[in-house]
């Protein structure tokens, strides 16, 4: 059965399964049918083989709010419960992934699961699994090595249960580079919150290598709404970038010592920069329509360049709420005349929130 299979964070799959249906929509695709079981970490959209190859070329990750990673589900097989998985996979991979693949070969191989605690167990299949199929495939020429490989697919065996697996593959330029779309970030020791992640996280999802090396320069100028503790405004002072951090309540003091940050206690609703910043982040625990209104309000007005923002997302409805917000912010700032670009992402390091980013 071929579908799209796409890895959301657990909770998530309704509004994943609502946004891949509006983005199939828009591409003429008509699904066969979409699983979105609750707290499964997955969204699975069977297609037909014709309506399969479409929307391969069709559906963008980036374009997709809530979906950490995409995959392209060739086949989903039974394992045996005491038997050789390995030569399972490995047949399944050639009857299936490889004619479909529209390859001869791919650039690596990912054995993953679902993101959900009870999945966690299955990760030593993974472990276990990796190496004897690379060994296999490398002797079939299957995962050639090499610059020239790495356009190539990747194979994505996802473990759905000890007995089942969906044998998927990924698309290079369409699909996270980290397994399941999670990145590995260490936790710098000197950051005040976790929350730091988030906003590192963001910088690697919305800018990549070569825009994080143009649009997080020294001497820059930022504004942190919210700042407090100061996960967000470390990483912009690890870069040597000057932060306003706008909050009343305490600022970290190693933060305060690197001589880059400004602490002004104001409300973050009402407070605007004398000059027009290079960067706006915004954390503030707020109702998403509040936040979309002042983020709108400092492009309107050319307050900054750009601008990372989160919208917290208590309620059941976060696509819809999502969209509502995206639009009031494009078709708000669009009418002064100039276009914003907006990019949206439900990122590993948020919890029941989106990350967006929006610049000119
Ligand atoms: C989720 S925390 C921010 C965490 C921060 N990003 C970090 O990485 O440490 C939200 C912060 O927003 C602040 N806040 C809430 N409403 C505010 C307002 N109207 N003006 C300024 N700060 C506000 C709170 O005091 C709190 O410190």
């Amino acid at each position: 059965m071929k579908a799209i299979f796409i890895h959301v964070r657990q909770g998530f799959e309704s509004d994943a399964a609502e946004e891949i249906k509006d983005h199939l929509k828009l591409a003429e695709i008509s699904a066969a049918s979409v699983d979105a079981d609750a707290e499964t970490a997955f969204v699975r959209v069977k297609l037909s083989d014709e309506d399969w190859q479409v929307a391969r070329q069709k559906i963008k990750l980036e374009k997709l709010i809530f979906a950490r990673q995409l995959l392209w589900q060739a086949a989903q097989i039974n394992l045996p419960s005491d038997g050789d998985r390995a030569s399972s996979i490995i047949q399944a991979i050639q009857e299936h992934l490889l004619p479909s693949s529209g390859s001869n070969a791919f650039s690596a191989l990912q054995l993953e699961t679902p993101d959900t605690d009870s999945s966690k167990e299955l990760s030593h299949f993974c472990k276990a699994l990796t190496r004897p199929i690379e060994n296999t495939l490398n002797k079939l020429k299957l995962l050639p090595k090499g610059k020239g490989a790495a356009h190539l697919p990747r194979i994505n065996i996802v473990m759905l249960t000890g007995q089942q697996a969906s044998i998927s593959l990924s698309d290079v330029g369409n699909s996270s580079p980290w397994t399941m779309g999670i990145p590995r970030l260490r936790f710098p020791p000197n950051a005040p919150s976790r929350s730091t992640l988030k906003l590192e996280e963001a910088f690697h999802v919305f800018l990549g290598a070569t825009g994080m090396a143009q649009e997080l320069r020294p001497q820059m100028l930022a504004v942190d709404l919210g700042a407090c503790p100061g996960g967000w405004t470390y990483q912009f002072v690890q870069r040597g970038i000057q932060t306003i951090a706008v909050d009343n309540g305490a600022i970290d003091e190693k933060l305060m010592a690197s001589g880059l940050v400004t602490h002004l206690r104001e409300d973050a609703f009402k407070f605007r920069p004398h000059e027009r910043v290079d960067w706006l982040v915004c954390d503030v625990v707020e109702q998403p329509s509040k936040i979309s209104a002042l983020i709108a309000d400092w492009f309107t007005h050319d307050y900054c360049k750009r601008s990372i923002f989160n919208l917290k997302l208590p309620m059941k409805q976060r696509y819809r709420e999502t969209k509502d917000c995206l639009r009031y912010l494009e078709t708000t700032v669009n009418a002064s005349g100039r276009q914003l670009k907006i990019a949206a992402k439900q990122l590993y390091h948020d919890r029941k929130e989106v990350t967006v980013f929006c610049s000119f």
